[in-house]
């Protein structure tokens, strides 16, 4: 028997992974706007934007502008994966920081240009001078079930990453199925067991929705006792060096599928569409909002 929790937090990643893939560079009021608008949809804990080389991502060009925008409620993450980043990031007013690293050795190289245990000591004693200071710290595991390189990713391979995060005291871990490929048995194992080994930490479960199983697995994340959810407003998103892969699970589909089971997330599905009307102009792919409509005449 398991029971599901009352409530759950979704963590808003639209800004920053939802947008990173957009060719088309989107303006940066055009981004206030978006964030703005789902603060007022009562998200709380958001990646705002990331702190990385803007040859590799132009999109994230503008993160400075970003942070120095937004307003600061709630737990706002800006993601970097080096000490350049970081820097860069406390400087312009970020208090919580994410930082990133692959299972898989060929997606970490793509994604990174460094071997998963080159990231690993370099981001050792960062995230040992972050904790000294306070700094809120989360760790994005990716590649945790599926690399597009290398296929299926063993288990104890992301669960020994994970330890090493726990150990240098991170707050929380959100472990990513980065190309959506992982299904709910698979889910339901390895959340099961970083629920169980890591009993002091956050755990989050971030799922990419390329092949329409992130409800599923999310679901089965909840029944392993998780309670926090990476999403994205409208599906935007996916890595640019992660083939094949499409946009995170929709933040509206999540919270549509918990306020359903009468599980709270805090967030107002109408003002999210609202911030989902706000930035579907700047990008590529048209929004699907046809759940709205059916969520309003049925409700
Ligand atoms: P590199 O070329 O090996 O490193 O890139 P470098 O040190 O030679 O730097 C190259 C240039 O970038 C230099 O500038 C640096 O100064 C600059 P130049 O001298 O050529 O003018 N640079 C930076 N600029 C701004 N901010 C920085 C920074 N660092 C260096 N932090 C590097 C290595 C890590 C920089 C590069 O590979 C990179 O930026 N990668 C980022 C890739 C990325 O953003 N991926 C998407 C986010 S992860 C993700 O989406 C997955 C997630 O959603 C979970 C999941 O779904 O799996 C989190
Ligand atoms: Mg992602």
């Amino acid at each position: 028997m398991y029971s599901l929790p009352k409530n759950i937090t979704i963590i808003e990643v639209g800004p920053r992974d939802g947008l990173q893939n957009e060719k088309q560079l989107v303006s940066t009021d055009a981004k206030l706007h978006f964030i703005e608008g789902l603060q007022q949809a009562g998200i709380i804990e958001m990646e705002l934007t990331s702190f990385v080389s803007p040859k590799w991502v132009p999109q994230m060009a503008d993160s400075k502008e970003i942070v120095a925008g937004a307003k600061k409620t709630g737990r706002q993450f800006v993601l970097t994966p080096n000490e350049r980043g970081i820097t860069a990031a406390l400087e312009a007013g970020a208090y919580a920081l994410a930082v990133f690293v692959g299972v898989s050795e060929s997606f970490n190289k793509k994604n990174i240009n460094k071997s998963t245990a080159e990231s690993m000591a370099a981001l050792k004693p960062l995230i040992l001078d972050l904790k000294d200071r306070g700094v809120f710290v989360r760790a994005c595991i990716s590649t945790a079930f599926y690399c597009p390189f290398e296929g299926a990713i063993k288990p104890e391979d992301t669960i020994r990453l994970c330890q090493e995060f726990v150990e240098w005291g991170v707050d929380e871990l959100s472990v990513a199925d980065t190309i959506g490929m992982a299904n709910p048995a698979e889910s339901h194992y390895l959340f099961k067991q970083l629920k169980e080994q890591f009993p002091d930490t956050l755990i989050t479960a971030h799922f990419h929705d390329t092949r329409k199983m992130a409800l599923a697995n999310i679901y089965a994340a909840l029944q392993a006792g998780v309670d926090r959810f990476d999403a994205s407003a409208g599906g935007l998103g996916g890595c640019p060096f992660a083939p094949g892969a499409t946009g995170n699970v929709a933040t509206e589909d999540v919270v549509n599928m918990m306020h359903r089971m009468e599980i709270e997330t805090g967030i107002d599905l109408e003002r999210l569409y609202e911030a989902i009307k706000k930035i579907e102009t700047h990008v590529s792919n048209p929004i699907n909002t046809g759940m709205y409509t059916l969520y309003k005449n049925r409700s």
